[in-house]
């Protein structure tokens, strides 16, 4: 009998997910006579049963187009908002999924995403994930889709900001996504030729960060683009921040752990507006204006590069072969020109850093970009 694919996409969309679910739904029709459906809404519209067919015209005509066709969420199986309470929707996926007899749910998502899939498949069902998101940061794959195309806008914007901050002789902070990393700050400001690049993995010294300006100005360049991740900290911000997670690791009783948990949410909380900080400290250290630029949901819409639809047809249509082959618990990973199926034990909870001596670090610091520390 003909196989049965679900298929959902999870946490923040991301360019390329169209281009993923045409990937996996043409291939299953046409080359392997197989049949998809989609669940709405990630996890959300899977518990809720909320399906549609994905048949050949559903699927045509969705390639270049951004965000994805089946709506997402960020709800997760066991903790998931019903009726004002969090409950453990879990098993009435798994009802769901027996229900519609699948042979696979195909979970299209990024570190959140790869985890919540990885408990259904500790339930007995058959799951395959495929790695989406802006950040990059899901482990064991080279890369995810949405990247490339995220790293397109936000260098393009660093280009653009170029000429207003030489022309206006100031400081121009550029925020940029990534969530908790800063593959995409540091993949935009090489490329866009930041002076000064601050991600999370690098905690920085505004003093630091002044004196490199300082040094520009007194060169004659009296402007300067500061690309700055969204997770990016100061150093006092990442000793406070480790001393926090310390208590909450060490907590021996429920109330100490909900304490120092509260703790070190305020502090993260804190971090809120930590850009527009950094401008006003910069402005005050330099003598330079500064003004703010945050990219925001611009990095995330809109139409994926060619990369990204490449990269997603790929591994669509690679997550087909392996349902074919009934290879099921894994994560298809894009490992150089090929691809390859990584348990999803061996992803689940990981995250992808940037090392502090990457390629990319190292060429940043040849060309004499300050990374602040
Ligand atoms: O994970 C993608 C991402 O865009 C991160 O870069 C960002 O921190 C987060 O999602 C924003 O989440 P939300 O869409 O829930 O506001």
């Amino acid at each position: 009998m003909a196989k049965l694919i679900g298929i959902l996409t999870a946490g923040g969309d991301s360019p390329g997910l169209n281009a993923a679910i045409r990937g996996v739904g043409k291939a299953a029709l046409g080359h392997y006579g197989m049949q998809v459906i989609g669940f709405r809404d990630g996890f959300r519209g899977f518990m809720e049963n909320r399906s549609m067919e994905l048949d050949s015209a559903t699927l045509s005509g969705i390639l270049t187009l951004g965000g994805t066709i089946l709506g997402t969420s960020r709800d997760k199986p066991h903790r998931m908002p019903v009726g004002g309470k969090l409950m453990d929707m879990t098993d009435v996926m798994v009802d769901n999924y027996r229900r519609h007899n699948l042979d696979v749910l195909v979970c299209l998502g990024g570190g959140g995403t790869t985890k919540n899939a990885y408990r259904l498949a500790q339930k007995g069902l058959n799951i395959i994930t495929l790695p989406k998101t802006i950040d990059n940061d899901v482990a064991k794959t080279d890369v995810t889709f949405g990247f490339d195309t995220a790293l397109g806008i936000a260098t393009e914007a660093i280009d653009r900001l170029h000429s207003t901050a030489h022309s206006h002789h100031r400081i121009i902070v550029v925020e940029i996504m990534g969530n908790r990393v800063g593959w995409l700050a540091l993949g935009a400001g090489v490329s866009g030729g930041a002076d000064v690049i601050l991600i999370p993995e690098i905690p920085y010294d505004v003093e630091v960060v002044a004196e490199a300006i300082n040094h520009r100005s007194r060169s004659g360049k009296r402007f300067s683009l500061v690309a700055v991740a969204e997770g990016a900290i100061s150093k006092p911000e990442a000793m406070a921040l480790a001393e926090a997670q310390k208590k909450v690791d060490k907590a021996k009783n429920a109330a100490t752990r909900t304490k120092a948990e509260a703790a070190l949410k305020e502090l993260e909380l804190q971090h809120t507006g930590h850009t527009m900080r950094l401008a006003r400290e910069l402005e005050q250290l330099t003598g330079l204006e500064s003004r703010v630029t945050i990219l925001g949901y611009l990095q995330r819409g809109g139409t994926p590069s060619a990369a990204d639809r490449l990269l997603a047809t790929r591994l669509g249509t690679a997550c087909t072969d392996l349902i074919d082959a009934g290879t099921y618990g894994v994560m298809v990973a894009a490992r150089g020109d090929a691809t390859e199926p990584v348990p999803l034990q061996d992803v689940a909870g990981k995250l992808k850093t940037v090392p502090p001596d990457h390629p990319w670090v190292v060429s940043a610091r040849r060309v004499g970009t300050c990374l602040g520390d």
